[in-house]
């Protein structure tokens, strides 16, 4: 039977209704990170004690990773004893090693649970997962790592079925720095005999996140934030409390959506080294980005110069910020490159932006956006989670209606994204579909 959802609205036909032109003012809390939160959530795996995760933000991912551990045997309380944003996870019984097709086509994170399910269970069953909106983004390189850990793996029916009756630590270079493939193999090698290195690991914030979580349950985990993370296996893992780091990406789209709305919004609860690759492109394009004792401060006119951005793994300027970004250099003066290196078919709101009045074109695995005086409202629909927040942004600037469906890819990654941005003055309006016009009329 289908449990109670606690954290987000079902909305599948919800849509997004914005009235441009509205200048952002106030101030706006981020949440903690779901890139940091959904490894840390399946990280409690590794433990057969309780660990209480706080600053976890209401997103339907965090429901979907729950809903998988709970197939596993986790016992998981959402909010226990009335604490908001509080997940509090116990995984002692572990009675299955299955992550099922429905999960992982639903998110593809859901493949970290192999990692410790290996650590402590010696098996783990996941389904492959297939293409997705972003490209075809293969797990090659987690199933390398856990091979060189000691872990048999086989395929069949679409599964992978991945065994090891001991976990051995082993030194282990990632072609790529994944930040899957890093945070997999860090769980696994928690729980592993030895030491592990991993080189050329994955350096994102979330992955010190992680390593502080695991830490904090007894784990030895040494180097994250840099190309080489060292793991000493323990024996076991005991109970912790941890709270998430804030979102940077959150932050990161609310400086565009400050830059581009114009006005003067102030984000607490960021923390300003993560957001560097972002604010120096901010400031590069001509937008007021100043750093105050609790937060950051952007203030912008709405003028723009052009630029050039190219996303890379951390601390490269990243993937998940460069939709936002086309919306904004859509209305800059000039001519600006986007190059993406991470992801191949990351581009799907360049076309719903030009149906925004936006002059882009996609040439390989970069865009030039020439730089036009407005956008205009139309209905355009979000591919993914960042496009669609690109197309709100681009929305508090375009001039009359635009109207956002399929934004149930926003419900993934932003907890109150439209409630947020109604508070600092936009004007914006989530509607059921058959209440659009009833409340259209009371915007
Ligand atoms: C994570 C983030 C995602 C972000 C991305 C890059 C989470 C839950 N998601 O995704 O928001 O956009 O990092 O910063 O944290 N690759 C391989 N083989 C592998 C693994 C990855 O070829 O085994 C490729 C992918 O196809 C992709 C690139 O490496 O082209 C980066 O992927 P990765 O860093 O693993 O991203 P995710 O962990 O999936």
């Amino acid at each position: 039977m289908r449990k109670k959802r606690f954290f987000c609205p079902e909305g599948q036909a919800d849509k997004i209704i914005i009235y441009g032109g509205q200048p952002l003012q106030g101030k706006i809390a981020i949440s903690g990170a779901k890139n940091a939160v959904l490894p840390i959530i399946v990280a409690a795996l590794l433990s057969k004690e309780t660990c209480l995760i706080q600053d976890v933000p209401r997103l339907a991912d965090v429901e979907i990773i729950c809903d998988v551990l709970s197939e596993l045997g986790a016992k998981i309380k959402l909010d226990p004893n009335g604490s908001a944003h509080t997940v509090e996870i116990n995984c002692r019984d572990l009675h299955n090693y299955e992550a099922t097709y429905d999960y992982v086509k639903k998110m593809r994170a859901s493949v970290l649970v192999m990692g410790p399910l290996l650590a402590r269970l010696g098996k783990a069953k996941i389904s492959m997962p297939g293409g997705c909106a972003i490209g075809t983004r293969p797990i090659d390189l987690h199933l390398k790592g856990f091979e060189a850990l000691g872990v048999r793996i086989t395929m069949e029916h679409g599964y992978i079925l991945a065994e090891a009756p001991v976990l051995k630590g082993a030194r282990i270079y990632l072609d790529y720095p994944s930040v899957g493939a890093t945070e997999n193999i860090m769980m696994a090698a928690s729980l592993a005999q030895g030491t592990t290195i991993i080189e050329n690991a994955a350096e994102e914030p979330e992955i010190v996140d992680l390593a502080n979580f695991i830490n904090s349950m007894g784990g030895k985990v040494v180097g994250t934030g840099t190309k080489v993370i060292k793991i000493e296996g323990v024996e076991s893992l005991g109970a912790t409390s941890h709270t998430v780091i804030p979102d940077r990406i959150e932050a990161g789209s609310f400086l565009v959506a400050g830059a581009i709305a114009g006005g003067d919004l102030f984000l607490e609860n960021v923390i300003i080294d993560h957001l560097k690759p972002v604010v120096a492109k901010l400031r590069e394009a001509g937008v007021e980005v100043t750093e105050e004792d609790l937060g950051l401060r952007v203030r912008s006119e709405g003028k723009f110069q052009a630029l050039d951005l190219k996303t890379l793994p951390y601390p490269g300027f990243p993937t998940d910020m460069q939709a936002q970004f086309m919306s904004l250099l859509a209305i800059a003066q000039g001519t600006s490159i986007i190059t993406e290196t991470v992801f191949e078919n990351r581009f799907m709101h360049a076309e719903e932006l030009r149906r925004m009045g936006a002059d882009i074109r996609i040439e390989g695995r970069s865009v030039v956006v020439e730089g036009t005086e407005k956008l205009t409202g139309a209905q355009v629909k979000a591919s993914d989670l960042r496009a669609g927040a690109a197309l709100v942004i681009a929305g508090l600037v375009a001039e009359g209606e635009t109207i956002v469906s399929d934004i149930y890819h926003l419900d993934r990654g932003y907890d109150n994204f439209v409630t947020k941005l109604h508070s600092v003055g936009a004007n914006i309006i989530r509607v059921k579909s058959r209440d659009r016009l009833r409340l259209v009329s009371e915007v």
